[in-house]
This record gives C-alpha cells, sequence and structure tokens, in this order.
C-alpha cells in the first residue's frame, strides 16, 4: 500500500477515537520524561499496536502509546515513547508519527531528548535548546520517491528550528528561572555510544550535544513545514571529557534528577506557545 493511502487509514483510526479533540502540539517525550503524559488531562490514551500501520516499540520496558488530552490548556498529542533507527526501523518508520500529526492538522512539534554534552563549558544535568543539527549519518527520512502531497522534494532546512519558537522557550526559562543553554545537536545512530575522537571531530565540526534521535523527526517536519522546537536534556558529558566510561544508568539517573525541571519548562513553554503556530 502507498504511504497516502497508510496515513490516511492511520489518520481516520486515530480520527475516530479523539471524541472530538483536536490537537494542536505533538510532543516527542525522550528518555526520563515520560511521566509528563499523566499530567495531561481529560485524556484519551491509544496504544501503538491497535494503531493501523504505527511501527511497534521493540525495547522491553518502553511505553509506546499516544496520549492525547489538555496540557496547560492546549490540547496535545503526546508520544510516549518514540522509535530510534537504532532498534532496527528504518528512518521511513521513525518519521511516520510525525507524518500522521500533521494529518491530524498539527502543525507544532515540540522534540525532546536525552543527549550527550559535547561542549566542556557544560555540565550534566544542563537543558540546551536545540539551534541547528549536524547529520552525517548517510541515511534520510525523505529517501525515495517524494510524497509530493506532504511536501516538496527538496525543501528548506534553514528553519528546521522556528527561531520564535526558540525565543518562546528562552522567555519561558527565564520565567521559570531555569537556566538554559543553546546549541546544535549532532545525529549519532547509536546503539554505540561515540568514540572520544568521534567526540572531538563533532565538537570541531561546531556540535554542543550528540544523541540518537530527533534528526529524522525534525528533518519529517520540516519537509511539511511544521514548526519545530527541539530540547535536549544533557544527561553526561559525551565520551572521552571525562576519565570515566559512559553508561546507560548515568542518562537514567541524570534524566531522573533533572526531570521535574524538564517538565515545568516543557509546560510552561506549552502554555505559552505562538498562537499562530496553533490552527
Ligand atoms: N551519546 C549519544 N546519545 C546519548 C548520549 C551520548 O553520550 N547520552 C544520552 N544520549
Amino acid at each position: 500500500m502507498n504511504l497516502m493511502k497508510k496515513l490516511e487509514e492511520t489518520r481516520k483510526y486515530i480520527e475516530g477515537r479523539l471524541e472530538g479533540r483536536s490537537p494542536v502540539i505533538g510532543l516527542i517525550l525522550g528518555s526520563g520524561l515520560g511521566d509528563m503524559a499523566d499530567a495531561v488531562e481529560d485524556a484519551v490514551i491509544i496504544d501503538y499496536h491497535d494503531i493501523p500501520h504505527f511501527p511497534v516499540s521493540t525495547v522491553p520496558g518502553h511505553k509506546g502509546r499516544l496520549v492525547i488530552g489538555l496540557l496547560e490548556g492546549k490540547t496535545v498529542l503526546v508520544m510516549q515513547g518514540r522509535f530510534h533507527y537504532y532498534e532496527g526501523y528504518s528512518m521511513e518508520d521513525v518519521v511516520y508519527p510525525i507524518r500522521v500529526m500533521k494529518m491530524l492538522g498539527i502543525r507544532s512539534l515540540f522534540l525532546t531528548n536525552a543527549a550527550g554534552c559535547v561542549n566542556k563549558a557544560w555540565k550534566p544535568g544542563d537543558l540546551m535548546i536545540i539551534e541547528d543539527h549536524i547529520k552525517l549519518v548517510a541515511e534520510n527520512p525523505l529517501r525515495g520517491s517524494n510524497p509530493d502531497a506532504l511536501g516538496e522534494r527538496f525543501f528548506d532546512m534553514t528553519s528546521a528550528y522556528d527561531k520564535k519558537l526558540v525565543k518562546t522557550a528562552e522567555k519561558a526559562a527565564e520565567a521559570k528561572g531555569i537556566e538554559i543553554r543553546k546549541g546544535v545537536y549532532m545525529l549519532f545512530t547509536g546503539p554505540s555510544f561515540e568514540t572520544p575522537a568521534e567526540i572531538r571531530f563533532a565538537r570541531t565540526a561546531g556540535a554542543d550535544a550528540v544523541g540518537m534521535s530527533t534528526v529524522p523527526e525534525s528533518i519529517a517536519a520540516s519537509h511539511m513545514r511544521m514548526h519545530t522546537l527541539g530540547i535536549s536534556c544533557l544527561t553526561n558529558m559525551a565520551a572521552g571529557i571525562l576519565d570515566q566510561p559512559l553508561n546507560h544508568e548515568e542518562v537514567l539517573e541524570t534524566g531522573e534528577r533533572v526531570k521535574k525541571t524538564f517538565s515545568a519548562l516543557v509546560r510552561e513553554i506549552i502554555r505559552t506557545w505562538p498562537e499562530e503556530m496553533l490552527c
């Protein structure tokens, strides 16, 4: 079945379960932020397994569900659990939910993730607004025949991360008294963490953070001219910066430590999301 037909079937199924809700912001919760979905009020919860053509998470313990309801007075569609390229999904699978969001009429996308900190002046636990990204990974979610109904073959990436949303996020951080960084996120495929040499290379190339997600989603969103904001929780110093090995526990621990602050920031951003990007 072709992509647009599949998307149409997925859209119909989800719309059939929304009972009149019309989500205006798509929110993807990265590692450590999953609990935020519990704050969504008047929620409809849809398991990924039940959604026609939706990829299904392979990671044990990963919640895979859409939570649609009210957060800070706005109807949001939250992805509790995202799809990663390192799990074996194609990039096209990884971005399928973003396309579904667009089919549902959503024009704003809020991506969050956990990332390694490349910038030596920063520290684990810092939050970073993504201003731009670097993708040297050869794969691209738009490789192959272009779905013209979604966007153009060749499309702009200069405003992949909406400048107005960067301002919104900065103001929200200020309002909440949260120190915030701004920088460049570089994609690595994982699941291996990077080598120290790769991290030196990333820094030389202009990266402040490295991670294994977000970039495919942001590309697909740009293709569809959605307004995208990305925020990384820098959970650990990237490889080779400190004299110690990396491990997933540290990522989870830091995520847990800053969860409250990160959630407060996410909520304030949603509360103050620019009106014109909602309808
Ligand atoms: N590298 C890549 N992805 C990550 C890291 C890292 O150091 N920390 C959290 N996600």
